[in-house]
């Protein structure tokens, strides 16, 4: 099995996320690292605890950041995933899981140790656990085995500015220092993930054969379909996280390119995903050492929802 840490701000498809790595006999998850994005910090690692209380997702689920390295913190975009990140569906938190006395960053770290060269880090929210982990120590990217992200718009536009991917703009710095950290990076961003679309019929056929899951995704995605339809987007909502999840137990779904990749950190481009797959541009000082990352550019989309389904 893959061992995997999921890092999320967890919300309505960070959860989907987490319940597909769960339903994958593929993975192994070693734990869930929380991050402000979608939520705040508290109401991300409420919501990851409540999927190991509600669907039996046997991980630890361990806090990180609340705000950006830089940048100022922006509000949670609940205007996507609801007041809570979890469409506003209302629950109660038992006592399921003490904290965890770790940071987020200092749990990727152990676990390095635990698991040198065999872990895979999925972050599917802000990069900033992952840039904090590798200031607490610059040699963690010779114990991981790669970076799966959800995260960049590459080939297609960004879905908070014209260039710019939430995850990505939402702590920019983190994401260009973990471009470039020198640990493989693949890279899935809005070319693929606005392909994979998941339908209110699809969920009525997930909650027919598995009641338990169904239900609890059909109601926390109310509020996002909602959502979607506000902005044109009338056949259903994209599985952004759960493609990360997809590309590691399906990868031959995917077409992937490769180039050095940075980060726009500054002006009106904050948040591009600049690729400069053309070897010229590795002369020029901004690009050259940069280590090269995989993106991808295309995605059997039919394939990855019918996977998704199934395993839900
Ligand atoms: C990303 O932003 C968040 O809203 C989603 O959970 C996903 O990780 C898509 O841009
Ligand atoms: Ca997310």
């Amino acid at each position: 099995k893959e061992k995997i840490i999921i890092d999320a701000d967890v919300g309505i498809d960070d959860a989907m996320a987490i319940l597909l790595a769960h339903a994958s006999p593929e993975l192994e998850t070693l734990g869930i690292t929380t991050t402000f994005g979608n939520a705040t910090i508290e109401n991300s690692t409420r919501n990851a605890l409540y999927l190991t209380q509600r669907l039996g997702v046997t991980t630890p689920v361990i806090p990180g950041a609340r705000k950006p390295l830089v940048l100022p913190e922006g509000p949670p975009t609940d205007f996507v995933h609801g007041g809570n990140g979890l469409g506003n569906v209302e629950f109660k938190l038992s006592d399921v899981q003490k904290p965890k006395a770790l940071t987020a960053a200092q749990f990727i770290i152990e676990q390095s140790h635990r698991h040198p060269g065999e872990i895979t880090l999925v972050p599917v929210g802000r990069m900033t656990n992952l840039a904090l982990a590798l200031a607490l120590d610059p040699t963690l990217p010779q114990r991981i085995k790669r970076v799966v992200m959800m995260g960049g718009a590459f080939t297609v536009p960004g879905n908070v500015t014209p260039v710019a991917e939430a995850n990505i703009i939402g702590d920019p710095d983190a994401a260009d220092i973990v471009f470039g950290a020198g640990w493989p990076v693949v890279a899935i961003g809005l070319d693929v993930t606005t392909q994979v679309v998941i339908s209110p019929k699809h969920l009525a056929a997930i909650t027919k054969a598995n009641p338990v899951t169904g239900e609890f995704l059909t109601a926390i995605s109310d509020f996002y379909l909602a959502f979607y339809r506000s902005t044109g987007v009338t056949e259903g909502f994209f599985l952004h996280d759960p493609a990360a999840v997809l590309y590691l137990t399906h990868p031959e779904l995917f077409t992937l390119t490769s180039g050095p990749v940075r980060v726009a950190t500054q002006g009106i481009a904050t948040g591009q995903t600049i690729a400069a797959p053309q070897s010229q541009w590795a002369r020029d000082g901004d690009w050259q050492d940069v280590p090269h990352s995989q993106y991808a550019v295309a995605v059997d989309h039919k394939k990855a929802v019918k996977i998704f389904n199934q395993r839900m």
